[in-house]
Parts: structure tokens; sequence; C-alpha cells
């Protein structure tokens, strides 16, 4: 079974109190989804693997440390995933960016893909999948699908809020996935939506509503 973390620190917590209320607007919304984001690109990069480097300081030679090359992809779900991304580039401006697009029905609840556009060379990637959103799972399993039909095979998801049901699918569907969140809610509503949450996520951050 994959790792499940909840990302706890203080500032992520008080980041994320802003954007759940419900008077937080468009522009707040998207400013703080990135620091968010940010915050938790650290403790989720925190097993990159590190390799010596002989270098120079101006009192004399060391061997001191330097991430091992190893390659990085963002590749968020669209459209919410978006506004993870440059949080996240913030910390690690190297990584190249994958998109999948991803919509729900709003009946039946059902993901449907409708883009993938990824680095020629993802199968060779630790790839870090963002979404805001964890509700039912079926988005994030559909993501990480076809990721793995393309030859992904190093993968974690991070999301901001998380319902009960959609770790328990998305633990069950794919097991190799660690899976961070920023909070873990009560329950999902008969709509689908993440109670007490933060709302829809993609209209909050793109203002559609
Ligand atoms: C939202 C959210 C996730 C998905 C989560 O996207 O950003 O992708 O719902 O729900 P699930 O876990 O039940 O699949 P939505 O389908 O509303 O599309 P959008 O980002 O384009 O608004
Ligand atoms: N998608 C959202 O944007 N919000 C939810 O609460 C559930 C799915």
């Amino acid at each position: 079974m994959g790792k499940f973390q909840v990302l706890d620190h203080p500032l992520i917590q008080h980041k994320l109190t802003i954007i759940r209320n419900k008077n937080c607007g468009t522009r707040s919304f998207r400013e703080v989804v990135n620091e968010i984001s940010t915050l938790m690109a650290y403790d989720v990069s925190r097993d990159m693997p590190l390799q010596d480097k002989q270098i120079e300081t101006p009192m004399g030679k060391m061997t001191a440390k330097e991430l091992a090359g190893k390659k990085v992809a963002i590749v968020p779900i669209l459209r919410a995933g978006i506004g993870m991304v440059d949080g996240i580039l913030e910390l690690i401006p190297a990584a190249k960016v994958g998109h999948i697009g991803m919509y729900r029905d709003e009946k039946t609840l059902q993901p449907h893909e409708y883009f993938v556009k990824l680095p020629s060379d993802i199968d060779q990637r630790q790839i870090f999948i963002v979404d805001p959103m964890l509700a039912t799972g079926g988005s994030a399993i559909m993501a990480i699908d076809a990721l793995k039909k393309r030859g992904a095979s190093n993968m974690k998801f991070v999301c901001l809020v998380s319902a009960p049901e959609g770790v328990k699918a998305l633990q069950e569907a794919h097991p190799d996935v660690d899976i961070y969140t920023a909070a873990l809610d009560d329950h999902l509503n008969e709509d689908g939506y993440i109670v007490p949450g933060l709302g829809d996520a993609g209209d909050r951050l793109f203002g559609t509503k």
C-alpha cells in the first residue's frame, strides 16, 4: 500500500483556511493555492536522491551534495491542477510539465479523459500528479491509468483536500502511488463534492461560476 500523508504544517493549514473561506476571491485563491503547493513540494520532494559533488568553498575543498539528476515531471489534471504547477516550479524549476485533461460528468460523477500531452521521456521521470481535489478518486485513478499506459511508473499524487472515499479508491486502484494531501475532510455530499471542502476548485481558480 502506498504512503498516505497529511501535510499539516501550520503554514499550510493557515493558508488552506484562507482558500476554504467562501469570501476568498479568485485572485487570492490563485495566489494562495500556489503558495500551498510550494510548501507541499518541500515535503513531497524529500526523498529525491542526492549524489556527491566535489566543490571548493572560499575556505577550501569539500565533498558536497547535489540532486542526483533525477528528472521530474509535474502533471496537472486539468483544469484545476494547473493552479498548483507554478508553486511547485518555484522549488523545482527544471521540472517538465505534462497535462492530462479530465472532466467529471456532473450526473454520473464518472471522469472523462479529453487531453493527454506528456514529456516524451515520461517513463524515466519522477512524476508529481497534481489536482487540488481528490473526491470520488475517479479522475486521479483515470489519470494514473493514462500515465501507466505510457510507461510511467514512479508517481506521487498531490492534492489540497481529499475525501476518505477518494483516498480509499485511489489506494485500492494504485497501491504503488503515494498520496500527499493538505487535509483529509469528512465526506462527499450527494453531488460528489467534498464537505466541508472548498467548493469547485476549477471555478474558484478561474472565476467561471
Ligand atoms: C474536479 C477536480 C478533480 C475532480 C475530482 O475537476 O479538479 O479533477 O473534480 O473529483 P473526483 O475525485 O470525483 O474525480 P472537474 O471534473 O470539476 O473539472 P475542472 O477541473 O475542469 O473544473
Ligand atoms: N471537484 C471539486 O472541484 N470540488 C469538490 O469538492 C469535488 C470535486
